[in-house]
């Protein structure tokens, strides 16, 4: 596992998918749409890290953000990124950027209002996750705002009937990088540079799945 496998399975994702201009708000979970009711609230600038096709970007350019900075691995994501905000009317100002957390060394600090980091931060090595908080707290002004999405944690058991491989510790592969932490763990990562506004459950009723999301303010 290296993040060129990671950048390949993305890359073929994002090349047979047809990306389509979001026309309303809501993405039909409640839970999310008020997260970017949040988020969007008084936010001019707004960066997602590991954007994929930039959809999330231009939900929040319809709640009424101008400035949008994407950032992703996948070529074919950020190149669908790149149409999406050229096709979607009024989407206001995006710049895509292929890469990962090494793109954020030179973003200047205190440029952006709000951050969004969904289903990324735990399939990073543990390294590269620890450096992203890091950098997303520099990045965004002093009481800007981030959400953070997490995939669920994954019991001993699960891990074993479904035969996922670990990699190192608590750092798994599904195919992907897991880092399998649980919600106590992500909470006192959080703490030095983040308050946590609030924490909710988002149910993908589509993949019967449950998502950990983290409403939360830059200290
Ligand atoms: C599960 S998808 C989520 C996409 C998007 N955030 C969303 O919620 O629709 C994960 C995304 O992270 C990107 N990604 C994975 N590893 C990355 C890394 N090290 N740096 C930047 N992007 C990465 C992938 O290319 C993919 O677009």
């Amino acid at each position: 596992m290296n993040y060129e496998t990671v950048k390949a399975y993305w890359d073929e994702v994002f090349a047979s998918e047809e990306t389509r201009v979001p026309l309303e708000k809501s993405i039909g979970i409640e839970t999310l749409d008020l997260a970017l009711d949040w988020l969007c609230e008084g936010a001019e600038g707004v960066l997602d890290f590991g954007c994929g096709n930039g959809v999330t970007l231009c939900l929040c350019a319809l709640r009424g953000t101008k400035r949008h900075v994407g950032i992703d691995l996948s070529p074919a994501g950020i190149s669908a990124a790149e149409r999406l905000f050229a096709e979607a009317p009024g989407a206001g100002a995006g710049e895509f950027l292929v890469g990962g957390v090494e793109r954020l060394a030179n973003m200047p600090a205190n440029d952006m209002d709000a951050a969004i980091l969904f289903n990324i931060a735990d399939n990073l090595p543990p390294v590269d996750a620890a450096y992203l908080l890091e950098q997303i707290a520099r990045i965004v002004k002093p009481g800007g705002k981030a959400l953070l999405k997490l995939n669920p944690y994954l019991t001993a058991v699960q891990i074993a009937a479904w035969d996922i491989k670990t990699l190192e510790g608590d750092l798994l592969d599904d195919g992907l990088y897991l880092w399998n932490k649980d919600t106590a763990f992500w909470r006192g990562l959080l703490a030095p540079r983040y308050a946590i506004e609030k924490e909710a459950d988002v149910y993908y009723a589509a993949h019967d799945q449950h998502n950990r999301l983290f409403l939360l303010t830059v200290k």
